[in-house]
């Protein structure tokens, strides 16, 4: 596919069909994908490609809890899991709350799942001493996930970033064997879309670009 089709047709996919993703697939995949930048070049990132079926109802089982909050915030009319507003929820609230299927049923429907990790050992936190939630560690895995995708559009196939398991990170690191020096950046289902969204929805250059400072004028 031609690079700005693969840009603006790369949708979040949770509905897969029964195809496979065979290894050789998702090795072209990684092996285009692993040219991502990571600050300094460290590359820190290393990926799970997880099949099992037992480890995949496990990880359903560890995007409950964050999945239950995010729902239950979404219906409160909060933007969940903000860490500049708090939730005002309580935990009983929270609890009663149903989980909808669709952050649970592309982890076993899914061809494969993944788990990407990023080493903290190897990542300059340059926000670390800010009085806000540290963002740039991020910077060092994210471009990889989103590589992956794009390569995965190109190939046929398709995913979805998902965070909600995160929440219960050191169960995670359980569950799989990830050394403690190590942060789970996402768990990203991925398989043959059931359809291509090929038209999605996105701010425009004008609202996303100013001018020289917050209140310049917009990039015409
Ligand atoms: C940081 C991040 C976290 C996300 N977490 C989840 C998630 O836990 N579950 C999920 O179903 N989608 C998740 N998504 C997918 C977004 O909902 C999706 O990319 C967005 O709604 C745009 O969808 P579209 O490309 O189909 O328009 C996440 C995306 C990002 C970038």
């Amino acid at each position: 596919m031609e690079l700005y089709d693969v840009m603006r047709t790369t949708a979040a996919v949770r509905e897969f069909t029964d195809d496979p993703l065979p290894d050789e697939v998702l090795r072209t995949i990684l092996d285009n994908a692993r040219f991502a930048p990571s600050g300094g070049n460290r590359q820190g990132s290393a990926i799970l490609v997880i099949r099992d079926r037992s480890t995949r109802e496990a990880l359903v089982g560890l995007t409950v809890p964050g999945a239950r909050r995010y729902t239950a915030q979404v219906l409160a009319g909060e933007i969940p899991w903000n860490p500049v507003r708090p939730t005002s929820l309580t935990e009983e609230q929270i609890a009663a709350t149903e989980v909808p299927d669709r952050f649970t049923e592309p982890l076993l429907r899914a061809a494969v799942v993944l788990v990407v990790c990023v080493d903290l050992s190897a990542v300059a936190a340059i926000d670390q001493d800010l009085d806000r939630i540290g963002l740039i560690s991020g910077a060092s895995v994210y471009p990889l996930v989103w590589n992956i995708l794009l390569a995965a559009r190109n190939e046929g196939f398709g995913g979805t970033i998902t965070t909600m398991a995160v929440a219960e990170e050191p169960a995670i690191r359980a569950l799989l064997g990830i050394p403690d020096q190590y942060a789970v950046a996402c768990v990203v289902p991925m398989g043959k879309p059931v359809r291509q969204l090929t038209k999605l929805t996105r701010a425009g250059v004008e609202d996303l670009a100013r001018l020289e400072n917050w209140t310049g004028g917009p990039l015409s």
